[in-house]
């Protein structure tokens, strides 16, 4: 049996599709390698939004090319977001057999049995496949590819993004918007509540925008709240445009909405904003801010900021270092601005330097690194809710769960554990965890 290892970068939406492609090969018959120097077939789901994703892929395909020298019958692929926007490129490189774009995993299984020639043709050692994206209706389920007893699951409700954010390259590499309806989508977390899941997260591009409609995606919150056995709700990756009254009234009235929201701020400078075309102010980002802490109280909020977009002067990056001060978020991640192929702002005058870039960076995580520090420490001594999602990758004995906040807890556990909600008290805390019962 030939054996497949999927090695994943980037967003929740990449590990979703990679679980996908696994269920895919091993109903076809294909072994799951547990590790790479076990496989005879080794695929990188790969990530294109910044620079240093796609360095790392193509580094890690180089060094893959050298095995191949000493294992010919290797099967190389890059599948996802670079495989759909450097397609071509891709192929040419000696090593690879297969490159595969965001829309057409279910066809890996077709490709790999004539690469290995299963399909009774001979194999075609070497040649490759390009596919490119097709606007499809993103209707496949998500429950066939669920992995067997875990608590929580990635649940997909969209695709693409119809955003025109100039630093962005998922509009191109993932299309444009399509989402699923709300009965399907319903009946597929019915199903795996039916397996065991607790936890669900919608996943989407640009999830707010859901349906289209207005309130088209409070509805299907709604309609998930309604479900039976469902404990906690989340959702991912969202826009702050999409944070209206109704969503904002959601979190007060959906018990099974976590009290999480995450709110890419990108910057805190109003004339940024408007370069980036993000659709909202600073003002009105602070407004959202403060009507959520109003709805649910304790509500954790995070952010993603661009530091250094071309243009961004010091009197910009102070208003979002100010931004960050001001809202203290749970926690913040930071990305130095990365030029991205057919993207407006790749070409935009006054480009920032890497080094006025890394300085920035480093000003940016002190004050979120602060703030999250302030947000976990206080909460040394008190008891909070978690569901245990399995060991902690660290300690054999350690077990791993969330908050509903999203805090990551480690403490003493017992792998019996896995999947139940449990009151932990917290007596430690870092910038990135909490840990109880220790
Ligand atoms: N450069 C740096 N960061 C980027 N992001 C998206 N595109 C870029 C880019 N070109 C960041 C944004 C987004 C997160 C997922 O990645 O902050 O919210």
């Amino acid at each position: 049996m030939k054996k497949v290892f999927i090695k994943t970068y980037g967003c929740q939406m990449n590990v979703r599709d990679s679980e996908a492609v696994t269920a895919l090969l091993r109903a076809r018959g294909y072994g799951i390698a547990g590790q790479e120097t076990d496989a005879d077939i080794i695929l990188l789901n790969t990530c294109s939004v910044r620079d240093l994703a796609e360095q790392k892929a193509l580094g890690k395909m180089t060094g893959l090319a050298h095995t191949k020298k000493r294992k010919p019958g290797l099967i190389l692929g890059y599948l996802g977001c670079m495989a759909q926007s450097r397609g071509a490129e891709l192929l040419k490189l000696p090593a690879v057999n297969l490159v595969v774009g965001t829309q057409k995993f279910h066809h890996i299984p077709d490709y790999l049995d004539e690469l290995t020639g299963r399909s009774g043709v001979p194999a075609a050692t070497g040649v490759g496949k390009i596919v490119d994206i097709a606007a499809e209706t993103g209707s496949e389920s998500a429950v066939k590819h669920h992995t067997p007893g875990k608590v929580t699951a990635y649940v997909s409700i969209m695709q693409g993004c119809d955003m025109a954010c100039t630093f962005c390259i998922v509009p191109a590499t993932r299309g444009s918007e399509r989402s699923r309806v709300i009965p399907e989508i319903v009946d597929e977390i019915r199903q795996l509540v039916d397996t065991g899941v607790k936890e669900v997260t919608l996943l989407g591009q640009i999830v707010t925008s859901f349906g289209r409609k207005k309130s088209e995606f409070v509805k299907l919150l709604t309609a998930v709240d309604a479900i039976p056995g469902v404990e906690r709700i989340r959702f991912t990756s969202p826009h702050p445009q999409g944070f209206g009254d109704d969503l904002v009234a959601a979190y007060g009235d959906l018990a099974k909405l976590c009290e999480h929201a995450h709110l890419p701020a990108q910057s805190g400078s109003d004339r940024i904003l408007q370069a980036m075309r993000r659709s909202y102010n600073r003002a009105k980002y602070l407004k959202i801010i403060e009507k959520l802490r109003a709805a649910r109280p304790g509500i954790a909020l995070t952010t993603d900021i661009i530091v250094g977009f071309p243009g961004e002067t010091e009197e910009d990056f102070a208003a979002t270092a100010d931004l960050l001060r001001a809202v203290q978020f749970d926690q913040g991640y930071i990305f130095k601005y990365s030029k991205r192929r057919d993207t407006p702002a790749a070409t935009m005058p006054d480009q920032v330097p890497e080094v006025v870039k890394d300085d920035r960076n480093q000003v940016a995580l002190a004050i979120v690194n602060a703030a999250a520090l302030c947000h976990n420490t206080g909460l040394i001594g008190q008891t909070v809710e978690i569901l245990v999602e399995g060991r902690s990758a660290k300690g054999a004995k350690r077990m791993l769960g969330r908050t509903r906040t999203n805090k990551i807890v480690v403490f003493a556990g017992t792998e019996p554990q896995a999947g139940q909600l449990l009151p932990i008290k917290i007596e430690r805390a870092t910038t990135v965890a909490l840990y109880g019962n220790d």
